[in-house]
């Protein structure tokens, strides 16, 4: 396989926090492999290092060791500068709580990447809203977060991952705090929307309901991944 077919490579990443006694290595070596075209997931108990992983392939979190291709390009070896830019442009980020601003209409905290990028308020509201229109939620696009449901701002929160059409989408625990028919609608929407040929899905879940969207389901266990199935 060509190192371009992969959205994210990993190999024998290291990550510990704290130093002496008080340290724990959180990721012990890890490989890990989401291709371009695929939903790939990432499950194991809690406390395993999903979230550390994630934060590393995102690059919210420097690794001990290892190295890592993102969309091939290698983090480790750019300008932080650089690193910033290209996390803003080619990643976008679901979470398991929405973290929408409640001050801000759902267009408004969906357009939260374009105007971070420089884009202007009318044409960034103006995407968002086709974005939400597109996930089913244009109807409610002046609504602010308190007036929708879990499913509808996880939607919002969606629509904000999307809106910059980044190449790489990371969802951490994404259905976690949704009942099963809006998890299931917010997992068909992120396949649907997120999937194709030059994108990739990296998704950490407990929810063994959503697991047949996944194209590939790494096993994760005490710092390792130990098992890879392929749907
Ligand atoms: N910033 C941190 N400082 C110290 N320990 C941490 C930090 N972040 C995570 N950990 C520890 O790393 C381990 C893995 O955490 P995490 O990656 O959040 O697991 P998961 O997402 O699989 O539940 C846990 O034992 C957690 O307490
Ligand atoms: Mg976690």
């Amino acid at each position: 396989m060509k190192t371009n077919d992969h959205a994210v490579r990993c190999d024998g990443i290291l990550k510990h926090f704290g130093d002496g006694e008080a340290r724990v290595d959180v990721l012990r070596g890890v490989h890990f492999e989401a291709r371009l075209g695929e939903m790939s997931f990432l499950v194991g108990p809690s406390g395993c290092g999903k979230t550390t992983l994630i934060s590393v392939i995102a690059g919210l979190l420097d690794p001990n060791g290892g190295t890592m291709q993102v969309l091939s390009h290698e983090p480790a070896q750019m300008k932080s500068a650089d690193r910033i830019v290209f996390r803003r442009r080619n990643l976008g980020f679901v979470f398991q709580q929405y973290n929408l601003l409640p001050a801000l209409t759902a267009a408004e905290n969906a357009a939260v990447p374009l105007l971070a990028d420089g884009v202007s308020r009318d044409v960034a509201v103006k995407k968002a809203t086709a974005m939400l229109d597109r996930l089913g939620l244009g109807h409610r696009a002046k609504a602010m977060p308190r007036q929708l449901s879990g499913g509808q701002q996880q939607r919002v929160a969606l629509a904000r991952a999307l809106v910059h059409e980044p190449r790489l989408i990371i969802c951490d625990e994404p259905t976690a705090a949704l009942d099963h028919q809006s998890g299931e609608a917010v997992m068909g929407l992120l396949a649907s929307a997120a999937v194709a040929p030059d994108r990739a899905v990296v998704v950490v879940t407990h929810d063994n309901r959503v697991f047949h969207y996944a194209d590939t389901i790494a096993h994760m266990n005490d710092g390792l991944i130990d098992r890879i199935d392929r749907n």
